[in-house]
This record gives C-alpha cells, structure tokens and sequence, in this order.
C-alpha cells in the first residue's frame, strides 16, 4: 500500500539507534509519505538535523524557536500528523511521556498530538527490563499509544539482550499496516465483555476469579484500531485504556453485566464475551458485615443469568464469539458450549497449558467453529485479538 498523503511525524531521542533514522525517512518518502521531524537536543549529537532535513524534504525541528525567535509550533505540528512516532524512545523520554512532562519541542508535541501514536524503545537491556521502563511502557499503553516492542540481539554496550530498536523495515511495515488496517471495521459497532464479575456477600466482601481484563482489553484495542465503534462492558479490573473508538462502561456483578449487554445487543454488529462471569451468586447479600460468630457459615447461591446463551437466543444479524476456559475434555466442551449458546466461534483457552488463560500476557487458543478445530501458538493476547478480528472480517 502506498502512503501517499499520510503525514508522519517522528520524534528522534538521543539515542544510538537514531543513526538507522534517516533510513527510515528515506523508506517513508519513497512509499510517497510526507516526513516532518522534531528532535529532542541530545538526539541532535547522535543524527544531523540537516541529514533528516534532506531526506525528509522539511525543516527539522529541534528547539521552541527558531534562529529568529520565531515560535516552533508544537501545536501545529501535532495537528499536523497522521501519525506520530517517537523512535528511538530513549528511557528517559518515556517516563518523561509517561508522567506528563513537557520540557522539550518533542514532549509538547506529543501531548499536543491527537493523532495516535507510536513509540519506538531503544536502550541497554537492564534498562529496558527495569521495572520503571517497564511500568512507563504500560502506561504509554494504557494511554493508547502503540509500542513497537524492542528487539532482542547485540547491543551498543556489547551486551546482548532484548532493547535494540525494530528495523527500521519493520517500522515502517507497522506504520503501513496502520493505515491498512484503520478501515476494515469502519461503520461496525462491537461489544465486548472483560474482566471477571464480583459477586457481593455482605459489604465488604465479594467473591471473584483471576480474570485481569487483558484479553478483552486486547480485542477491544484491535477492533478500535481496525476502526470499529467498541463499547467494552468491563468487571473490575486494574487496566485503563484509551481509544477515541472505546466507550468503557464499568459493572461489578454479574447481573450488571447482563443488563448492559442487554441493552446494547441489538445494535451491536458483533458481540466477544471474554468475561469470567461468576456462573452464581449469593441469593442474599448481608446488609452488615457478617461476623465469625460459628464455625460454619453457609451461602445459599443462586444461579446468575447465562449472558451469552441469553444473546445466542436473541441474535439475529449478529456474529456471536464466546470464549471457553477448561480444565479438562476441553475441545469436547468447547463444542458443547459452541451449539448450547448458539455462538459462532468458540475461542477456547485451557488452564492445561502454560502461559495461556487468566492473567498471562500471553494466550494459546483454538477457534471452535461449526466447521472444526482451528489450533493457534501461544502468542501475545494482542496477536490472539488480531487473529479474532481477522476471523471477524472473514467471517462478517
Ligand atoms: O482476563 P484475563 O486475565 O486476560 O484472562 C482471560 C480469560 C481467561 C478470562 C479469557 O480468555 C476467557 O477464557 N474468558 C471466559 C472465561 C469463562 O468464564 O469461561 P466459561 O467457559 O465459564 O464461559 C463460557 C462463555 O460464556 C464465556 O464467553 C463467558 O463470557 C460466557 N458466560 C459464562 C457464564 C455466564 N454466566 N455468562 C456468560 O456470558
């Protein structure tokens, strides 16, 4: 695909990785890209203002003004763009993006930008694996922003390890498939359920199960940026997220949850329930804290509703995509769950398998369908949302 008429901003920071820069740009402009870019000072020693300047056909930007004293629009700028991206993001420009620091040209623009934006990390390994990089990344995440994860090889201390910045060939195919993908669900409204559901039994306990919400956020984020309208009914969880295309509508229990995915169902063009939903509930929540007065205490529970057997019944147009989480026979259960539901696909998970199921930043999947067994790798829970979302598109 060409990139004729796309505005791409990037960010340069004072990094090592910023000499593969300029081959970037050059890859940008011959797919017919318009180029502008703003430096941050220290990148400025590692890359020539006037090597990007040549390649990208503009001027690049580096202070808040210029040799007249003229202001450099970091407002304009971040207008201007299609995208932004920040490569190479050194540490230090992503906590600074993190925390809402703005003391440089490239800061302001970033938290001018509206357009979504990419973030490149480059650095030595101990530093990418610090537990503060960490954390900044997620939240960098979280704020919507997209990460072109580092690489793992040889780095500038000699040192080997996970922190070299993508190719700038991969970059620049993470950039493509953007704007590829930016349209294929446009006009499609989905909804998505996440997280597990707290089930009150007096006011200062709960019962609950070790869903996170990452696979449900996962697909929301892949659906929004596919171009889909996404309203996530989301259980408690500790995740944040933010989408101009995700309208996020917080329940705790799960008859809560029931009653917005009922209220949004039939205007929905595809419905992806992920939540762990507690199957009961108890029939009488305490109106006090209950007290350790005996040595047994009894729960009556009763059964909550089954919410995507319930939209199974209801569907008409819509494509209906239930998850299953087994412990064992899980194929045969899947397939069960599949007809009884009346769902569309099954995207099965097992607690059998290592690093699939709750919490895990990763998943193993099989798709049950009508058709059959589709086994997938365990991959990242945003690659499993990808293939969702491809299945959905083939499928629609
Ligand atoms: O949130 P993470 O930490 O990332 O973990 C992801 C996950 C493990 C929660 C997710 O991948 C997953 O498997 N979700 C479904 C968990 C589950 O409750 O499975 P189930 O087999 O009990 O339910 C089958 C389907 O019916 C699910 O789509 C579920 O959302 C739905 N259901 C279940 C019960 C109920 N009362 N109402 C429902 O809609």
């Amino acid at each position: 695909m060409s990139l004729a008429g796309k505005k791409i901003l990037i960010g340069v920071c004072g990094g090592i990785a910023a000499y593969k820069i300029p081959l970037l740009v050059r890859l940008l402009k011959k797919n017919k890209a318009e180029v502008r870019v703003v430096m941050t000072a220290s990148a400025i020693e590692f890359v020539s203002p006037l090597t990007l300047s040549v390649l990208s056909e503009s001027k690049v930007l580096y202070e808040f003004q210029d040799e007249k004293h003229q202001w450099n629009n970091h407002v304009e700028l971040g207008l201007w763009a299609d995208v932004f991206l920040v490569a190479p993001a050194t540490a230090k420009t992503i906590s600074a993006m993190a925390h809402g620091y703005a003391d440089n040209l490239l800061l302001t623009t970033y938290l001018s930008a509206r357009c979504p934006v990419f973030v490149a990390p480059a650095m030595d390994l101990d530093m990418y694996s610090h537990l503060s990089t960490k954390k900044n990344l997620e939240k960098l995440a979280q704020f919507g922003n997209h990460i072109i994860e580092s690489t793992e090889g040889e780095l500038a201390s000699g040192l080997v390890g996970k922190g070299r910045m993508e190719e700038p060939e991969k970059i620049f195919l993470s950039l493509q498939k953007f704007f590829e993908n930016k349209e294929r669900l446009k006009g499609k409204k989905i909804l998505i359920t996440a997280g597990p559901t707290h089930e009150k039994i007096d006011p200062v306990r709960f019962f609950g199960n070790h869903s996170t919400g990452k696979m449900g956020y996962a697909i929301a984020k892949v659906a929004a940026d596919n171009g889909a309208e996404v309203k996530l009914i989301s259980g408690p969880v500790h995740l944040k997220l933010e989408h101009k295309n995700i309208e996020i509508i917080s329940v705790e229990s799960a008859l809560q949850m029931y009653d917005e995915v009922e209220r949004n169902f039939d205007s929905c063009d595809v419905a992806i329930m992920t939540a762990a939903v507690a199957d009961y509930r108890p029939e009488q929540v305490a109106a006090q804290k209950i007290k350790k007065e005996d040595e047994l205490l009894n729960l009556k529970l009763i059964k909550n509703p089954d919410i995507l057997k319930e939209m199974g019944k209801r569907k008409k147009h819509q494509l209906l995509i239930g998850f299953a989480l087994e412990t064992q026979n899980a194929v045969e259960n899947a397939q069960k769950k599949l007809t009884k539901k009346n769902a569309d696909l099954i995207v099965l998970n097992s607690l059998e398998n290592q690093g699939a199921g709750f919490a895990h930043a990763t998943n193993q999947v099989d798709f049950v369908t009508p058709e059959g067994v589709q086994h997938f790798d365990l991959k990242l829970k945003s690659e499993v949302a990808e293939d969702i979302i491809n299945f959905i598109i083939e499928n629609m």
